[in-house]
């Protein structure tokens, strides 16, 4: 069955949609990529419902306060993990503490941007604009990039995403946000300052970032929305388990097929099936970006064997941080291909990854790893 807050997600991947995302990721916002129907890839089945737990529904879920009594140990780690942290609200101290006081001059335009804090909240600035725009949230964990929005009321009564040109970096600078360099470096006023979504566009923004988002006509109810990536986002029927812990009756992950779970995962890091075949290749660069629509062209996916099991949980905990040890995926490889893999490498003095997986820099000071294993040129 196709809820209408399913239809709502599903109908931003129109025709129109890769266009715009061409365009933002050669620039570098991250725009939707989800296909107009939910399929299994290649077969034209729709998936079950269970598969896809939408955050966007009438009763917001159990929250992860409902889940410390029995998993203290997974509430707690997961505090630090990127997946606890994909949103801040603009009044979080945290935010005046990245931004406020941090400066900027583009070389080129001569445009100045600096952010301030004033009245408890924290406010972008430029040359460019009279009136400065206030952060209300900040998208990011702050592993790759942070970037504020200002969420304004469009003409059509809706709301909309001001996505800030200004991005805060791992370095403790602020600099371009990705992509916007090349979109905006020579505009003036509004556009010169922050890049504007639609009414859909910045749902699903929201989509991909929270727990849950209320279902609302065009505008935004970002007052009880739950954000960050959390508990009850991944692990469905919920409510029930908490009532009743002792059945154990909530969805395993290891009931689901290796595809089911990685288009799980691919409902906000993209499913292969969000892209045409002409767009699944290895010289579309811009793919690195998107993990799990990657990991499924791979010969270690397709030619599993049922008793070792390759899906993201091969090398990623989702309640934690990624390793960054490359010796720590070595073993993961190791636990497949041993010594009668025609690769003369070995897997205590040669980082598997450094070949097989290498990151690839797809704007200044942001890289990604190219989740399509292979062996390359
Ligand atoms: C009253 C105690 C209790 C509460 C509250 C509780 N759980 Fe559980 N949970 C359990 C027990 C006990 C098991 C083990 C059941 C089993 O293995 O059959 C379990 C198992 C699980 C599993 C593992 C299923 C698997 O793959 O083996 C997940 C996931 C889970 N709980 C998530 C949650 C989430 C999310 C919440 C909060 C929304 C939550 N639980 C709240 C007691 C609880
Ligand atoms: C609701 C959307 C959503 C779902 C579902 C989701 N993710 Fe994510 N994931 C994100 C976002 C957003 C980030 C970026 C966090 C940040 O800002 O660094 C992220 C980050 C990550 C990272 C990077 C962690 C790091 O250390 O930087 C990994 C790995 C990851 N996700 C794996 C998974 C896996 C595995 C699943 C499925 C079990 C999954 N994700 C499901 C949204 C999602
Ligand atoms: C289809 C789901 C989806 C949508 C829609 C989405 N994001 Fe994300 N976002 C992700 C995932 C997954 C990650 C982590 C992997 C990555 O960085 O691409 C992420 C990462 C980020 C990051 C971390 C920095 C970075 O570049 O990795 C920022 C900032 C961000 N998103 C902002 C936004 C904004 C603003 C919008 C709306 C214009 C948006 N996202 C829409 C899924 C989504
Ligand atoms: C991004 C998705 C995601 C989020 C968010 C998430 N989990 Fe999980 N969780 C998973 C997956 C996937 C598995 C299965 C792991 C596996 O198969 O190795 C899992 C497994 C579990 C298990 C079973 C034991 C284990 O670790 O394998 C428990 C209990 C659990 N999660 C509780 C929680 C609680 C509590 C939260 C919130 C604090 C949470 N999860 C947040 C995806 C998630
Ligand atoms: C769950 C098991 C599994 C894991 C884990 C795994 N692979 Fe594979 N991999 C396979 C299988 C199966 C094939 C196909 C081999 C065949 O058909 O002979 C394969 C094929 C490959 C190929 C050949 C690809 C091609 O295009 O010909 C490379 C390279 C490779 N794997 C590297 C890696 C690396 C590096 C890692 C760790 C980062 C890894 N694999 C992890 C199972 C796995
Ligand atoms: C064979 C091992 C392997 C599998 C399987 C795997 N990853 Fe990764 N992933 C990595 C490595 C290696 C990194 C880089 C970690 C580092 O150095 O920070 C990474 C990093 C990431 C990141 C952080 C951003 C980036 O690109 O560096 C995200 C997001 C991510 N993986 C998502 C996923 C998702 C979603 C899946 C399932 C579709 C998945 N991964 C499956 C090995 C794997
Ligand atoms: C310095 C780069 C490099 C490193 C490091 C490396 N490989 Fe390779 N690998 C290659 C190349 C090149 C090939 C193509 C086959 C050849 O000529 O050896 C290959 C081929 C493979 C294949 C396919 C073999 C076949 O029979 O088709 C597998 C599987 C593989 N590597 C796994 C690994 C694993 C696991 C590691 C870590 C222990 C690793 N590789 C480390 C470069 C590398």
């Amino acid at each position: 069955m196709c809820s209408d807050s399913r239809m709502r997600y599903a109908e931003v991947g129109t025709g129109r949609r890769w266009r715009q995302y061409a365009v933002a990721a050669s620039g570098l916002s991250i725009m939707m990529v989800c296909a107009a129907l939910i399929l299994v890839p290649g077969s034209g089945v729709p998936l079950p419902d269970h598969v896809f737990p939408l955050n966007s529904a009438q009763e917001a879920p159990v929250s992860e306060e409902n889940c410390v009594a029995c998993h203290e140990n997974h509430v707690v780690r997961f505090e630090t993990a990127p997946h606890h942290n994909t949103l801040l609200a603009g009044d979080d101290p945290l935010v005046a503490e990245l931004l406020s006081g941090k400066t900027f001059t583009d070389t080129v335009s001569g445009a100045e941007f600096q952010y301030v804090q004033r009245n408890e909240s924290v406010w972008l600035e430029s040359s460019r604009r009279s009136s400065p725009l206030r952060v209300d949230w900040v998208f990011g964990s702050g592993h790759h990039a942070r970037t504020p929005v200002t969420v304004v009321e469009n003409p059509g009564g809706g709301s909309s995403v001001l996505q800030h040109v200004m991005s805060w970096y791992p370095d403790d600078v602020i600099q371009w946000t990705l992509g916007q360099i090349e979109e905006r470096r020579d505009l003036a006023g509004i556009d010169g300052v922050a890049q504007p979504h639609t009414a859909q566009e910045s749902r699903s923004c929201f989509l991909c970032h929270t727990t849950w988002l209320p279902e609302t006509d065009d505008r935004l109810d970002l007052a009880r929305t739950i954000p960050n990536v959390t508990c009850t986002r991944c692990h469905t029927q919920a409510e029930a388990h908490v009532a009743h812990a002792e059945n154990g009756d909530i969805q395993r992950w290891s009931d689901l097929t290796p595809l089911e779970s990685v288009n799980r995962c691919g409902q906000c890091h993209r499913r292969a099936d969000h892209f045409t075949a002409d767009e699944l290749v290895t010289s579309n660069e811009l793919l690195v970006r998107f993990a799990s629509a990657s990991l499924v062209q791979t010969s270690c996916f397709v030619n599993q064997q049922p008793e070792s099991r390759f899906d993201c949980m091969t090398c990623h905990d989702p309640h934690e941080r990624a390793s960054a040890n490359p010796f720590f995926y070595n073993q993961r490889c190791s636990g497949c291909h041993q010594s009668e893999s025609s690769c003369s490498f070995s897997a205590t003095t040669d980082e598997c990854i450094s070949c097989h997986m290498p990151k690839v820099q797809i704007h200044e000071g942001l890289k990604f790893t190219d989740h399509w294993i292979r062996i390359r040129e």
